[in-house]
C-alpha cells in the first residue's frame, strides 16, 4: 500500500511543559508515510521540544493532547519502544562516543530495533536475537554504497572528530539501516555547511518513499532547495500557526515570521 487513508502520525492539541514552563501550547499535525513535511520557525519557538517530545524524552512533560502513531497513543511508551515501532530522530547535536566504531554502534542499534518490545509484548522477558555479523556487514555495505559512503567510515569512532557533514552522514546511515516509518530530522542551520546540507538532503531523497514519512525541522528554506517538502508548517510560540505547500517557505524567506504573529504581539505600543 502506498499511502493510507488514516494519517500514520497524528498529533492533537499537544501541550508540553519543561520544568514547569509550558513550551508547546496546543500543537496539531498529521503525517502520512510517503510525505515530507518541513517545520520552520524562529529560535525558541519549540521545534526541538516537539521533536524530543515525539521521541519521549523524559524531561518533556505532556500536559494535554495526544500523539498517535499507527492508531495507538505513544504517550506511555518509552523512547526505545518508540524507536522499535519505527519512530526515528536525527539529533540537532549528536554526541561523540570515542571507543565505539560506527559499525558497532549501528549493529547495536539495529539489534535493539529488531528485538521484541519490552512493554508491548506478552509480558515475557524479551529475548535478544541479533542479526548475524556477516549478514550485518553485507547490509551495512549495501547501505553505504547506496549513500555513496567510503567503507573506511564504518571503522571510525562514532562522531569522534567528525565534521558536521560526517555527523550527518552517520545519522543518515543509521536511518538507512533502521528503516523507520517516521523520521524526524532536527537541523541546525548555523554551522551546517553546504556539504552537510547536501548529505542530509541527498540521504533523505535516497531514502524517501511510500514507506517513510519525513519531518524536517529547519529555520531557513536553504535545505528546502534540496529536499522538496509536500507541506510546510510554521511554528511560532509552541503552535503551528500556518501550513501550506513549498511556496510558504519561499514567502517566509522574503517576509520573515512577524506577519504570522498574533496582532496583539506585534506593534504593542
Ligand atoms: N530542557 C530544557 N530546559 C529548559 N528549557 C527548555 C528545555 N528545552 C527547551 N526549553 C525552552 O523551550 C523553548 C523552546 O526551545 P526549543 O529548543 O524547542 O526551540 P527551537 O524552536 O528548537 O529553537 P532553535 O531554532 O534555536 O533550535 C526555549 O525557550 C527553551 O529555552
Ligand atoms: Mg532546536
Amino acid at each position: 500500500m502506498s499511502s493510507s487513508q488514516q494519517p500514520d502520525l497524528i498529533v492533537e492539541g499537544l501541550r508540553v511543559a519543561v520544568e514547569g514552563k509550558e513550551i508547546l501550547k496546543g500543537l496539531s499535525l498529521e503525517v502520512r508515510k510517503g510525505e515530507i513535511h518541513a517545520i520552520m520557525g524562529p529560535n525558541g519557538s519549540g521545534k526541538s521540544t516537539f521533536a524530543n517530545t515525539l521521541m519521549g524524552h523524559p524531561r518533556y512533560e505532556v500536559t494535554a493532547g495526544d500523539i498517535r502513531f499507527e492508531g495507538e497513543s505513544v504517550l506511555e511508551w518509552e523512547t526505545d519502544d518508540r524507536a522499535r515501532r519505527g519512530l526515528f530522530m536525527a539529533f540537532q547535536y549528536p554526541v561523540a562516543i570515542p571507543g565505539v566504531s560506527v559499525a558497532n554502534f549501528l549493529r547495536a542499534a539495529l539489534n535493539a530495533r529488531l528485538a521484541p518490545s519490552a512493554t508491548t509484548g506478552d509480558g515475557k522477558v524479551p529475548q535478544r536475537r541479533g542479526m548475524p555479523p556477516k549478514e550485518f556487514r553485507a547490509l551495512l555495505r549495501e547501505k553505504m554504497a547506496l549513500l555513496k559512503m567510503d567503507d573506511s567510515f564504518a571503522t571510525r569512532y562514532l562522531n569522534d572528530g567528525f565534521s558536521g557533514g560526517e555527523k550527518k552522514r552517520a545519522e543518515i546511515l543509521q536511518m538507512a539501516l533502521l528503516k523507520p516509518r517516521i523520521a524526524i530530522m532536527d537541523e541546525t542551520d548555523s554551522g551546517l555547511d553546504i556539504d552537510a546540507l547536501k548529505v542530509v538532503s541527498d540521504g533523505v531523497n535516497a531514502l524517501a518513499g511510500p514507506d517513510l514519512g519525513v519531518l524536517v525541522i529547519t529555520h531557513y528554506n536553504r535545505i528546502l532547495n534540496y529536499i522538496k517538502p509536500d507541506f510546510v508548517h510554521v511554528m511560532l510560540d509552541g503552535r503551528i500557526v500556518r501550513s501550506g505547500g513549498p511556496e510558504l517557505a519561499v514567502e517566509l524567506e522574503s517576509r520573515g515570521y512577524d506577519w504570522l504573529r498574533e496582532p496583539a504581539e506585534v506593534g504593542t505600543p
